[in-house]
């Protein structure tokens, strides 16, 4: 088994106490200064791959697999180390910025236990950080925002509170499920900017989910589809967004909005809620199904470096 990456996942499998099955066979290999974007429609388990990896909340079952991080496998440390892990190692942006937040402490407190949690750092020091970071997400008074809990601001603002406050720890790796779908687009255009900034500055590698492809398209270097619990398709994004391999990524594109907010085509029928045994999740949505789909397991078929697929159909072009 390599283990070559900053994080690499291999082989995830997840399911829920109740014994539902969420991530399949999950292996991913991110890098040092790359953003990888992770696509796919509402359930495939994105929020779940990604609350995995931090192993959050607890009560998700991770029944196989490793997630290597530096040459540990964070699924056997204990919980105090992990927590050495979250913020610096790893830092996130949950789809629910109140799961980051405390909706009632002060923004300037909560930036100084971050803080503090992982530096020797005063007060002021403190401070003078957040209101530098926040007064870049495009808040017009970030004094005013420090002085403000969590309960009193919107939804957006909040998102970008909790981005920021991930942002500055400096993680290795920044997981953000999602951290721009509240806010308009040129705040958004703006989150983007900084996030890539943060990658350029101090090489740190980001995790973004998201359903748009819009954000994919301005700052992806690396794409992963997912699907029913698994990646479906993986690659440079010039690669995947110009040439997709897999029916669903097809799909996918397809399905993305017009300028209108029209859409040209939406994807027939509805993702399973429980998967098939063996076989493809897609097939009873694909138009290309055959026999094989159905009975055979799927396996990755490399295309070019680095870019490959779990359908069959990739084979032939
Ligand atoms: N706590 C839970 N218990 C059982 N099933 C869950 C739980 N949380 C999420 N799920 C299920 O896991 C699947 C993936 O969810 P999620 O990871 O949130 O998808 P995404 O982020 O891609 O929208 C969905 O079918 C969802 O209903
Ligand atoms: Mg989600």
């Amino acid at each position: 088994m390599e283990h070559t990456g900053l994080l690499d996942i291999h082989h995830l499998c997840v399911r829920y106490p109740c014994g539902k099955e969420i991530l399949r066979d999950v292996s991913l290999h991110m890098h040092e200064g790359e953003i990888v974007c992770v696509i796919g429609e509402s359930g495939c388990g994105k929020s779940t791959l990604l609350n995995a990896v931090l192993r959050l909340p607890r009560r998700v079952r991770i029944s196989a697999g490793e997630v290597i991080y530096r040459g540990h496998n964070l699924l056997s440390l204990t919980e105090r180390e992990m927590r050495s892990v979250r913020g610096t190692g790893l830092g996130v942006v949950f789809q629910e910025p109140g799961a980051s937040l405390d909706p009632i402490r002060k923004i300037r407190v909560q930036f100084y236990e971050a803080m503090r949690a992982h530096e020797r750092i005063s007060r002021k020091a403190s401070a003078e950080k957040a209101e530098e970071i926040l007064g870049r997400m495009e808040f017009k008074d970030p004094r005013r925002v420090m002085e403000s809990c969590p309960a009193q601001l919107s939804g957006g603002m909040n998102q970008r509170v909790a981005t920021a406050l991930a942002m500055v720890l400096k993680p290795d790796i920044l997981l953000a499920d999602e951290p721009t779908s509240a806010l308009d687009v040129t705040v958004q255009a703006q989150i983007i900017n900084e996030l890539m900034r943060l990658r350029d500055e101090f090489g740190t590698c980001i995790v973004m989910i998201t359903h748009d492809m819009g954000v994919v398209a301005k700052m992806a270097d690396k794409v992963a589809v997912m699907y029913a619990g698994r990646v479906v398709e993986y690659g440079y994004r010039e690669s995947v967004l110009r040439a997709p391999s897999h029916p669903y990524t097809r799909a996918l594109m397809e399905a993305i909005p017009r300028l209108d907010g029209t859409f040209p085509k939406g994807i027939p029928g509805q993702m399973t809620e429980t998967f098939p045994a063996r076989g493809c999740a897609f097939a009873p949505r694909c138009p290309h199904t055959r026999k094989e789909c159905i009975s055979k397991e799927m396996q990755q078929i490399s295309l070019h470096a680095e870019h490959w697929t779990l359908c069959r159909e990739g084979e032939k072009t």
